[in-house]
């Protein structure tokens, strides 16, 4: 585990190298793409990149972590909708080369078995882009999370709920209980995974995500078991390192 400590903004910067070399070696690369305010800089790098023409997307794909149950297509907190505001629609995918869980399907269960059977087709992620939450959970695998875990149903956390609410307006009772999500053992499958975090209430996952025992107490530490992870932070998340 490689642990870099720089300003918010040369994160993203760090990330958007990787990806441009990764796309250089292949094109049709595969990105797993994480929503949130984390990845937010690594976006705007990437983005400011292909405006340039110095990077294409064109034939690359990507998937996202996780989704909220029952938010319909459109809905402006879906997180479909909100990768599409803050990276796709900026970027140049080709139509559709981004693909989510269906957190509004009739049949969750075979919507998780469906995605995971797509990653597999697509070859497999090679670069991961994660975020962490407070209590240390990546993506949406909350404490207790089996460690080989696939993508599935979970409840999300009280904490994790009020942690959202600010895209919610602020509106706790708006934010869903359920999500789908990819398994802690479905993000451990991609080749590279760069994981950004920022600002204090970060730094107590940070610590134990770097420093602390493997335990599903706080899932981001399986990715000490992880044979390439870069842990990208500022000041504030190394604080208690
Ligand atoms: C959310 C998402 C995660 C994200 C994390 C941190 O609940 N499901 O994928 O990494 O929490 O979010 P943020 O980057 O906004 O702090």
């Amino acid at each position: 585990m490689d642990v870099v400590i720089a300003r918010e903004r040369e994160l993203g910067e760090i990330v958007a190298d990787e990806i441009a070399t990764l796309i250089d070696a292949r094109p049709d690369a595969v990105l797993g793409l994480a929503t949130g305010s984390s990845p937010l800089r690594i976006y705007d790098a990437v983005a400011q990149r292909v405006r340039d023409g110095e990077l294409t997307l064109a034939r690359a794909r990507g998937f996202m972590l996780d989704e909220y149950v029952g938010l319909p297509p459109g809905h402006p907190c879906r997180y479909s909708t909100v990768i599409d505001e803050d990276f796709v629609s900026r970027v140049d995918f080709a139509p559709g080369a981004v693909r989510g869980p269906d957190g509004d399907a009739a049949d969750l269960t075979r919507a998780c078995a469906d995605y995971e059977d797509s990653i597999r087709e697509a070859g497999g992620v090679d670069l991961q882009i994660l975020g962490i939450g407070t209590d240390g959970h990546i993506a949406f695998n909350e404490p207790g999370s089996s460690l080989a875990s696939r993508t599935r149903v979970k409840t999300l956390t009280a904490q994790t709920r009020t942690d959202n609410a600010r895209f919610f307006g602020g509106d706790i009772d708006a934010v869903p209980y359920h999500c789908l999500t990819q398994g802690l053992g479905t993000i451990m499958d991609a080749r590279h995974i760069m994981l950004v975090a920022t600002g204090d209430a970060k730094a107590e996952a940070v610590a134990h995500l770097v420093e602390g025992p493997v335990s599903a107490r706080w899932p981001a530490t399986i990715l000490q078991h992880h044979p390439r992870v870069s842990v990208l932070v500022d000041d504030a998340a190394a604080s208690r390192l």
